[in-house]
């Protein structure tokens, strides 16, 4: 039997399918990445996932063929959507390489971890063996976004995020360029209402050769369906 989360998404879906994501496939990585240091222990970050979650669940809601890549999560998956579930950057990237061929929209809403440890340890590191002092060595993981740049789709539409703590605009601005986004949404976590572990955020939409456009606090479901909107022009006008 249906709970009625699900008779509620479903109904939504009946009656809320949009023309421009009828029958369109869309890509959301969420949440944090997990990287292992031993089988007890890793290296993350305080993504709950609600951002992509909430993109993953408006795009499916519109009538879209929803994938959802995200890292480890607390939230319940969304309806209808096929969730992949990974830990570390490395399997984040093998999903979206996977899935980017086929997509018409993808939104990199994951808060991936930019650095693993060398190696993952086979068995619990001991504090003795450590002494007081714990020194280990970190490697870069891959930029995913970057990284699968030459894999997307023709006439695809691909959003990002930036997750900043200062000089938000600036910082913004290099990783539209770098990653090659359509437009990006920036969110200074220090500003209250916005960041980890909350249902707002204020966001800032970059997009190139246009003004950065700063928008109110909202929910973050607001802020899925306001990247949707955006999107559907674009899809809209890449056919
Ligand atoms: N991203 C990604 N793969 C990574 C890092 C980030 O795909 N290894 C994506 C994020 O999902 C987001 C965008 O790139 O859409 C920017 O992520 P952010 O964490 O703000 O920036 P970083 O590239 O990690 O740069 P920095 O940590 O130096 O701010």
């Amino acid at each position: 039997m249906l709970e009625p989360r699900e008779i509620v998404e479903h109904v939504g879906r009946a009656l809320g399918t949009d023309a421009a994501y009828g029958g369109r496939r869309v890509l959301v990585t969420a949440g944090p990445t997990r990287e292992a240091i031993d089988p007890v222990r890793y290296v993350g970050n305080r993504s709950s996932g609600r951002m992509g979650y909430a993109v993953a669940q408006a795009a499916w809601r519109r009538g879209a063929d929803v994938t959802l890549v995200s890292g480890p999560s607390s939230l319940e998956p969304p309806v209808g959507v096929d969730l992949v579930r990974v830990q570390s950057a490395e399997e984040m990237l093998e999903a979206v390489k996977g899935t980017i061929g086929e997509a018409d929209l993808t939104v990199f809403a994951a808060a991936v971890a930019d650095f693993r440890p060398l190696a993952a340890e086979a068995e619990k590191v001991k504090r003795e063996s450590v002494g007081d002092a714990v020194d280990f060595t970190l490697s870069a993981n891959p930029d995913i976004a970057a990284g699968t740049r030459d894999l997307r789709k023709s006439g695809a539409v691909t959003v990002g995020f930036a997750l900043e703590t200062s000089d938000v605009i600036e910082n913004a601005k290099k990783k539209l360029e770098k990653k090659g986004f359509d437009f990006l949404v920036a969110n200074d976590v220090t500003e209250e209402g916005a960041g980890f572990d909350v249902e707002t955020n204020r966001v800032t939409v970059l997009a190139p050769g246009a003004d950065p456009e700063a928008l109110p606090l909202m929910s973050k479901h607001a802020v899925g369906e306001e990247i949707l909107d955006r999107a559907a022009r674009l899809l809209g006008a890449s056919g």
